[in-house]
């Protein structure tokens, strides 16, 4: 691969700093560089600077990349996702803001498990072209990892035909994909009313094989009293944890505090949703260094008020995350710069603080801090030209995904046209 430059850049976000999760005041100082430029070799960045700095350094065949005075970015990396499903749930959407909620629908047998159904009867050839389609939104959003979980399969033989789609989509090399199995994230059809013969399932079958086969980096449940109690969710995540999985979860996004002080408890990378944890909550997951990956998107699609309490959270030093949720029920979005206005409007986050919880901060909560979610010598060359003057106007001209160039690897994956 030849070498890259990319210049006139109004500013370069390099998120250069510790080589750790950001907290506090540091989630604040993202390292601009005015009139900045990168240098390219072989998918990894050589350097970083400002444009006289770079300039002398180019060699004759190097492909020029002009920003057009631009703001460059890293690609955004989305730490929750549900990207592998069959249709939609459109007709529930609609039914949800006339006033059925959300539960209701749930206990009716509606919800994750109506998409369940549909996603069994689906081929794996056809989860991929949909899962490839939205793979094509991600990246028109700047993003260029995603965390991507299974969970509309609920049997062994459909949570490992999702787990293959996900592979597929990593092995196209556009967007990358970190895998999570989440065969916890509801209890199927046939096993209503017998949750603990669907946990036997879980731990004797489908978790044994996703790890001897390596479908997942990680195991994530939906640890909700009305789903999986916490008693239960343990169980899941203990056997999960002795097979060498990570742990992530989806806590509180209904009820305090159970999902919180399990993730404390197992030492888990991620508590996520935290819509309804009591400060005591938080205060445990500040105290296992467990890292909170926030969702107003979810929160917003809900048509819900609830949003989760972000700038406690920040002043008590945790190094909060932000991503979309991606899902056909709660958050059909999977645009990152619409989670930034969200952020700014609802958890009063600062536009340097919601870029660094969806870059930097996200990919240490997925293992992957020390090669992305920053621009700095040696990393993967994961960037993003964005339509802006300033990395503020990101959160502030909303309903709009500005990316114009997406590069991963040094190649670029997107380019915006007008078509
Ligand atoms: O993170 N709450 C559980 N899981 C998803 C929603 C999944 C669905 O409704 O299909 C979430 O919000
Ligand atoms: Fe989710």
């Amino acid at each position: 691969m030849p070498e890259l430059a990319v210049w006139n850049c109004s500013q370069l976000v390099t998120l250069a700093g510790p080589a750790r999760p950001r907290t506090g005041p540091e989630l604040r100082d993202l390292a601009v560089i005015p009139d900045g430029a990168l240098l390219v070799r072989d998918g990894r960045i050589a350097a970083v600077g400002t444009r006289a700095q770079i300039e002398p350094q180019l060699s004759a065949s190097a492909e020029i990349v002009d920003a057009g005075g631009r703001i460059v970015l890293p690609g955004f990396v989305d730490a929750h996702t549900h990207p592998v499903f069959a249709g939609t749930r459109a007709d529930e959407f609609e039914e949800r803001m006339q006033g059925t909620s959300y539960a209701e629908i749930a206990a009716r047998g509606g919800g994750i498990r109506s998409t369940v159904r549909r996603t069994r009867a689906a081929t794996l050839s056809d989860l991929l072209a949909s899962a490839r389609r939205y793979r094509d939104w991600f990246l028109r959003g700047g993003t260029t990892t995603i965390e991507a979980k299974s969970g509309y399969g609920l049997s062994p033989e459909s949570e490992l035909k999702i787990l293959h789609v996900i592979q597929s989509l990593a092995a196209d090399g556009a967007l990358r994909y970190v895998p999570t199995f989440l065969g916890a994230h509801e209890v199927p059809d046939e096993y209503r009313g017998r949750t603990d013969a669907y946990i036997d399932l879980l731990l004797n079958e489908m978790l044994p094989r996703v790890a001897h086969d390596h479908l997942a980096e990680y195991c994530d449940v939906f640890c909700e009293p009305t789903v999986f109690p916490a008693p239960k969710a343990r169980t899941i995540l203990q056997a999960a944890q002795r097979l060498g999985l990570g742990l992530r979860l989806h806590a509180d996004q209904f009820t305090p505090d159970a999902g919180a002080l399990l993730a404390a408890e197992l030492g888990a990378a991620t508590a996520d949703h935290l819509e309804a944890t009591s400060p005591a909550g938080l205060a445990a997951l500040q105290s296992a260094h467990v890292q909170p990956v926030l969702l107003p998107a979810s929160v917003y699609a809900l048509g819900s008020a609830h949003y989760p309490n972000a700038r406690r959270m920040i002043d008590l030093g945790l190094a909060v995350v932000l991503a979309t949720d991606f899902n056909p029920g709660s958050s059909p979005t999977a645009s990152m710069p619409m989670v930034l206005s969200l952020a700014a409007t609802q958890l009063k986050m600062t536009a340097a603080e919601s870029i660094t919880a969806a870059t930097i901060n996200a990919a240490y909560s997925l293992r992957r801090g020390h090669e992305i979610g920053s621009l700095e010598t040696g990393k993967l060359a994961d960037f993003v030209i964005h339509d802006c003057d300033d990395y503020r106007e990101l959160p502030y001209f909303f309903g709009r995904d500005p990316a114009r160039a997406v590069f991963v690897g040094g190649n670029c994956i997107y380019k915006f046209s007008q078509n």
